[in-house]
């Protein structure tokens, strides 16, 4: 059986250039997507898309910060004029704040809803009305276990993650009728330079102790890897989902209702 096929299917990729995104656009290329990585690291965007290259898929890199809207609408519409559709869009750029309310200024909580929560918005505004057209669509937002859950010392990003889940339900109920789709998914901790970063910053010198710890946090032991995000991406986006609308899946190794 030849599952999960996304051949001549477009499909914008955030945050393609590490990561959890970086694993998504390998992951749609390898299945035939033709891939579209929206990244503020330009740098990183083209090293996901020379990997695809050398594998025998197709991406582009556009420079694009999801934070600002005149530079997402002008990114969307310079693809679908010239790709004439947009079948897929994976919200994955985000970044983080460590920080309890006490700790997490006005500018803190400005940088992480400008990104994770404004950034989601720009870019599902600026392809909704081209998947209605279409009559067809999907959208998939990665969210976190923090949309669900009490996360210790994570307010802000807390917030904008919550925020990432409920426009996820309102955008599939609002465009249902339009024959377009929209999912998130929240992973527990995924083993990406974005928790290398935070770790190297937050606990200099106890690099391998906090990465142990925060391996365990998750009952099964470990964090995950960015393709087991990726191959959920995948089924999610896929035709074979095609009766999957208004849903969150956690990927969490058990966190969520195992931990207690
Ligand atoms: N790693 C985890 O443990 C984990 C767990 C749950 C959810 N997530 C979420 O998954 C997503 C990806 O995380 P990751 O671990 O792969 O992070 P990462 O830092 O490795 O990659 C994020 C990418 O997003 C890009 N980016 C950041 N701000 C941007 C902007 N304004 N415009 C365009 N691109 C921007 C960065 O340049 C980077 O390439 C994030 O939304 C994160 O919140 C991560």
């Amino acid at each position: 059986m030849n599952l999960f096929r996304l051949d001549n299917k477009v499909a914008v990729i955030t945050g393609g250039g590490s990561g959890i995104g970086q694993a998504i656009a390998k992951v749609f290329a390898a299945q035939g997507a033709n891939v579209h990585i929206l990244e503020l690291n330009e740098d990183g965007g083209k090293q996901t898309a020379t990997d695809i290259a050398a594998a025998g898929g197709k991406a582009q890199v556009h420079g694009c910060n999801v934070a600002q809207q005149s530079s997402v609408v002008a990114t969307m519409d310079k693809i679908i004029a010239a790709a004439g559709r947009i079948d897929i869009l994976v919200n994955c750029a985000g970044i983080a704040h460590v920080g309890k309310l006490e700790t997490t200024t006005e500018e803190d909580l400005d940088r992480v809803y400008n990104v994770n929560v404004k950034g989601t918005y720009n870019c599902m505004y600026a392809v909704i009305k081209q998947m209605k057209e279409q009559k067809s669509g999907v959208i998939l937002n990665i969210a976190s276990i923090a949309s669900s859950v009490g996360i210790p010392d994570r307010f802000a990003y807390s917030m904008s993650k919550g925020a990432v889940l409920t426009m996820t339900l309102s955008v599939a109920k609002d465009y249902i009728q339009d024959g377009i789709r929209c999912n998130c998914v929240s992973p527990a901790r995924v083993h990406t330079p974005f928790v290398d970063g935070f770790i190297a910053k937050n606990y200099p010198g106890k690099e391998q102790e906090m990465f142990d710890k925060l391996s365990k946090t998750q009952p099964i032991g470990r964090m995950a890897k960015p393709d087991e995000v990726g191959t959920l991406a995948l089924y999610l986006c896929a035709d074979e989902a095609g009766f999957i609308t208004g849903c969150d899946y956690p990927l969490d190794g058990g966190f969520i209702r195992l931990n207690n």
